[in-house]
C-alpha cells in the first residue's frame, strides 16, 4: 500500500513573463512504513517537493494521493484538515513558538485536531517523556538547547500519531553528536512503523534511510534502495 502517490507533478512560479519550472514531472510512490531520504544540490527542488507532499504547496499540474485520498480537487480547508490529521512536520529550525512552553508547543497540533484539553495535556506530557524531555515541559524554547528543542519539535510532530512524518534537514542546525541522536530517534520511529520522508544534503544521513531519491533541477535522477546492514553482513560472511 502506497501512502504517497505523486504522478507527473509539476510546480512552476511566474517570474515576470517567464514560468520558472521548479518541479518537472515528478512521479514518486512511497510505501507505508518506508524511510526515504531525498537528496540533491541546493535549489534542486527538495523543499518544494516536501511542501507538496506536506500539502503546504499545491502542484501546478499532475496528481497527488495521500493515504489513498486524491488531493487535487480539495478545498484549502479540506487540505488543511487532511494535513493536520495525517502529517507530522520536523523542520531544520524547529519552528517552535517562542512564547509557548514545551508542553504548549506539543499541544498545538492537537488543538487544531480538536482534541479536548485534558487528553491533550496528558498526551503532550506523555510524548515529552517519551523523548526524554519530561523534566523540561514548562521551559520556553529559548531555555532549551538545540537538541532539546528538536526533541520538543519531534514530540509535537508525533503528538497526533501521524501516518507520515516529513523532516526537512532535521539535523541541519544541530552539532554532529546531537544530530546523530536525532537521527537515531528518527530511525527508531521508522522501526515502530512510522513512514518517514527526510530531506538532507548529507550523504551519511541518507545512508541510514531505506531508500534514497536524488533530485536534480526538479527531476528525479536516481532512486535506489539501500541494502539492509544485516544483508551486507550476511554476504560478507558467505564470501569470506
Ligand atoms: N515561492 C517561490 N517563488 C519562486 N521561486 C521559488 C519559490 N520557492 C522556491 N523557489 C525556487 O525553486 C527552486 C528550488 O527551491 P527549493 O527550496 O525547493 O530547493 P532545495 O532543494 O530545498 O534547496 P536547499 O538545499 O538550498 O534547501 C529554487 O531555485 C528557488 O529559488
Ligand atoms: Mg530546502
Amino acid at each position: 500500500m502506497n501512502i504517497i502517490e505523486l504522478n507527473e507533478v509539476t510546480k512552476s512560479y511566474a517570474r515576470g513573463e517567464e514560468q520558472l519550472q521548479i518541479l518537472k514531472g515528478i512521479t514518486l510512490h512511497i510505501e507505508k512504513g518506508d524511510f526515504v531520504a531525498i537528496i540533491g544540490p541546493s535549489g534542486s527542488g527538495k523543499s518544494t517537493l516536501m511542501n507538496t507532499i506536506g500539502l503546504l504547496d499545491i502542484p501546478s499540474s499532475g496528481t497527488y494521493a495521500l493515504d489513498g485520498v486524491a488531493t487535487q480537487n480539495m478545498s484549502d480547508n479540506g487540505l488543511a484538515e487532511l494535513r493536520n490529521r495525517k502529517i507530522g512536520f520536523i523542520f531544520q529550525q524547529f519552528n517552535l513558538l517562542p512564547r509557548l512552553s514545551a508542553i504548549e508547543n506539543v499541544e498545538l497540533p492537537m488543538i487544531y485536531a480538536g482534541i479536548p484539553t485534558k487528553q491533550r495535556k496528558d498526551q503532550a506530557n506523555f510524548m515529552l517523556e517519551k523523548l526524554g524531555m519530561g523534566q523540561r515541559g514548562h521551559h520556553k524554547p529559548s531555555e532549551l538547547s538545540g537538541g532539546q528543542q528538536q526533541r520538543v519539535a519531534i514530540a509535537r510532530a508525533l503528538a497526533i500519531s501521524p501516518s507520515l512524518i516529513l523532516a526537512d534537514e532535521p539535523t541541519g542546525a544541530l552539532d554532529s553528536k546531537t544530530g546523530i541522536e536525532v537521527l537515531e530517534l528518527i530511525k527508531e520511529l521508522n522501526q515502530q512503523g512510522n513512514t518517514i520522508v527526510l530531506i538532507t544534503h548529507d550523504n551519511h544521513i541518507a545512508d541510514n534511510a531505506k531508500r534514497v531519491v536524488t533530485l536534480r533541477d526538479g527531476e528525479i535522477i536516481k532512486d535506489v534502495r539501500n541494502e539492509p546492514l544485516a544483508t551486507l553482513v550476511a554476504q560478507e560472511a558467505v564470501s569470506s
